[in-house]
C-alpha cells in the first residue's frame, strides 16, 4: 500500500471546532466558520486540516462520544455545510482530515440502544457484553454492569458512556461471551466502520484520523489482532480511495504503517515502553489540578540537565525499521495535554517548535500555538476536565471575545483568555518576532529545501549521554541543538551559511550559545 503523494507536501493545522470561529453568533466555533478562516490558515503555510470529531454526539466527551455517524452535529452545522466546506477547501489547495471514531460509540447511538434490548436482534453483538450481569472480565477490561435490561455487563473504551465496538478478541479464554477477530460479528463491525468511512470519503473528505487506533481487537498480544484488523480495513478502503490518508493515534510506528496507516502521531503513552517523546517535552511533575509545575526534567527544558538519549534511542531504531513505510507526526500539542507555552518559555518555544518543524514527518499546528496561546485555568467542559484548558476559543483580535464569536459572553462554549496581554492574531502579525512569523518561516523553509521536507532524512552526527549538545544532519543541512545552559564547541568541516536560527552561533570560533538552535546548510 502507498502512502499518497501529496503527503509529502503536506503540513496539518489542527481545529477544535466548537473553538476556532463562530459564524452565528451561537457562542459555539462551527463549519462555517472554519470556512471564513481558511485564508488564514494558507497564509500561515498550512495546507490541510484535521478537524476533531464533528458528528452527532450527547458530548460526554466532546465529540468522541458519537451518536450518528453520518449526521454532522447541528450545532456545527449540516452535511451540507460539510461539503461546502470540503469544496472551498479543495479550491484553496486544503486537505481535510475528520476524526473517526472506531473504538466505541456514545451509549446514546441506536446500534447501542438495539443492542442493550434482552431479545436478540441484529446489533446485539455489536457491542461487547459479558453473559451475566454480575460477572465482570477479569482480563483487565472495563465493563459497566447493573445499567441496561440485558443480562451482561458492556465492555467500554473510556469513559462509560463510550462501549466498545465488538472487533472480537484475539485470544479467547471465555467463549460464553468472546467472540473471535475474523468471526461474522466482528467481520460485521468492521464493515459498519467501513461503510461509514465510504460515506465521508464519498462526500470529498481527505481522510481520517483515527481515535484509539491500537485498540480495535480485545486479548491482543502486541496489537496483533488490531493490526491484522487494519490491514483488513485498508484492503478494502484503499483500493476505493487511493488517495486518501490516515493517520493513527497509536504512537507505534513501526506498527501502524506497517498495518497501512500512512502516518502516526509520536506522542508517548508509554506503549510498547515508549518511543521518547515524552522525554524531549513532557517530563514534568505538576500539582494534582495541573496547574503547578513542580519539577521539569524534559530535555527541551534549558534548565534541565537530561540528554536527549532517551528520545534518540527510540527515535532512530523505529525510523531505521519504518523508511519506506510512511511518516512520524511531531504535533505542536493536542486537545489532551497541557499547551506546550504551559511549560516554557517563548525562547524555549521558539527552540521547540523549530525542531519540531523542521523534522522529518508530517507537522501537526494545533489551533492557536501559532499565537502561544496559553493554557487556561477554566472549569470542565464536556468531559475535557484538566485537558479543557487547551481547548478554549481561538483569539482573533481585540474585538468582544477576542473575536471568537458575538454571543454574549455567558454564552460562549469556554471563557477566553481575560489577560490584557492575552496573544491574538491580530496582535502576532504586528510583531516580525511573533511565534506567527516563526511558524510561517519554518514552513516556508521546509517547502523551499527538499533535504527539509517530510520526507524521511535523519542522520546523528554527535550526541551522547553527559551533554544536551546534539548535532544532527537532514541531506545538506545540519542541525545544532543547544537547549542547556552551556556553551558548546563543534567540530563541523566545510564552509556554512546559517539558514535558521533560535539563539546565537559564533561561526568563526566554532562556538554555539547556551540555549541556542542553528541550522547551517553546507556550502
Ligand atoms: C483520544 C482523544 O484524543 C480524546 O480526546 C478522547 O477522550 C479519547 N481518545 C476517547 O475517545
Ligand atoms: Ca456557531
Amino acid at each position: 500500500m502507498k502512502t499518497p503523494k501529496w503527503l509529502e507536501k503536506a503540513t496539518f493545522y489542527q481545529i477544535y471546532p466548537q473553538s476556532f470561529y463562530d459564524s452565528n453568533n451561537d457562542g459555539i466555533g462551527d463549519l462555517n466558520g472554519i470556512k471564513q478562516k481558511l485564508d488564514y490558515i494558507k497564509w500561515i503555510g498550512c495546507n490541510a486540516l484535521w478537524i476533531n470529531p464533528i458528528f452527532d454526539s450527547p458530548f460526554k466527551d466532546a465529540g468522541y462520544d458519537v451518536r450518528d455517524y453520518y449526521k454532522v452535529a447541528p450545532r456545527y452545522g449540516t452535511n451540507q455545510d460539510l461539503e461546502d466546506l470540503v469544496k472551498a477547501a479543495h479550491e484553496k489547495g486544503i486537505r481535510i482530515l475528520l476524526d473517526l471514531v472506531p473504538c466505541h460509540t456514545s451509549d446514546d447511538h441506536e446500534w447501542f440502544k438495539a443492542s442493550c434490548r434482552q431479545e436478540e436482534n441484529e446489533y446485539t453483538h455489536r457491542y461487547i457484553w459479558t453473559h451475566d450481569a454480575f460477572e465482570k472480565p477479569n482480563n483487565g477490561l472495563q465493563a459497566v454492569g447493573g445499567m441496561k435490561d440485558r443480562n451482561g455487563c458492556y465492555v467500554i473504551s473510556y469513559f462509560h458512556s463510550q462501549p466498545s465496538l465488538n472487533y472480537g478478541f484475539y485470544r479467547i479464554d471465555d467463549p460464553r461471551w468472546q467472540k473471535g477477530m475474523d468471526s461474522e460479528e466482528a467481520i460485521k463491525t468492521r464493515e459498519a466502520i467501513i461503510d461509514v468511512m465510504r460515506f465521508w470519503l464519498s462526500k470529498g473528505v481527505d481522510g481520517f484520523r483515527v481515535d484509539m487506533a491500537a485498540c480495535l481487537v480485545k486479548n491482543d498480544y502486541n496489537d496483533e489482532g488490531t493490526r491484522a484488523t487494519w490491514k483488513k480495513i485498508f484492503d478494502v478502503i484503499k483500493k476505493e480511495y487511493p488517495e486518501s490518508a490516515f493517520v493513527s493515534e497509536w504512537s507505534v510506528p513501526e506498527w501502524s504503517l506497517k498495518c497501512g496507516f500512512d502516518m502516526d502521531f509520536y506522542l508517548d503513552h508509554g506503549w510498547n515502553g515508549g518511543n521518547g517523546y515524552h522525554h524531549l517535552f513532557r517530563c514534568q511533575e505538576v500539582d494534582k489540578n495541573n496547574h503547578i509545575i513542580l519539577k521539569d526534567d524534559s530535555y527541551f527544558k534549558t534548565e534541565s540537565n537530561k540528554s536527549m538519549m532517551r528520545f534518540l534511542n527510540e527515535y532512530i531504531r523505529r525510523i531505521n525499521e519504518t523508511r519506506d513505510d510512511g511518516y512520524y507526526c511531531f504535533l505542536t500539542n493536542n486537545h489532551d495535554m497541557p499547551r506546550t507555552s504551559f511549560f516554557y518559555n517563548k525562547h524555549e518555544l521558539e527552540i521547540i517548535y523549530s525542531f519540531m518543524f523542521l523534522m522529518p514527518g508530517v507537522p501537526f499546528l494545533y489551533y492557536g500555538d501559532e499565537i502561544g496561546m496559553k493554557f487556561l485555568n477554566v472549569p470542565t467542559k464536556e468531559g475535557g476536565y484538566y485537558r479543557t484548558g487547551a481547548r478554549t476559543p481561538m483569539q482573533w483580535d481585540n474585538s468582544k471575545n477576542l473575536g471568537f464569536s458575538k454571543a454574549s459572553k455567558e454564552d460562549i462554549y469556554l471563557p477566553v483568555d481575560e489577560d490584557k496581554d492575552a496573544p491574538t492574531v491580530e496582535k502576532a502579525k504586528k510583531d516580525p518576532n511573533s511565534l506567527l512569523y516563526l511558524f510561517k518561516k519554518l514552513i516556508e523553509l521546509r517547502n523551499t529545501y527538499e533535504d527539509l521536507g517530510n520526507v524521511q532524512n535523519f542522520e546523528l552526527i554527535d550526541a551522547s549521554e553527559n551533554r544536551k549538545f546534539v548535532i544532527y544532519k537532514r541531506g545538506n543541512f545540519y542541525f545544532l541543538l543547544n537547549p542547556s545552559v552551556y556553551d558548546e564547541k563543534y567540530y563541523l568541516d566545510g564552509n556554512f551559511e546559517i539558514i535558521h536560527q533560535v539563539g546565537n552561533i559564533d561561526i568563526n570560533n566554532r562556538i554555539i550559545n547556551k540555549s541556542s538552535f542553528v541550522v547551517l546548510r553546507k556550502l
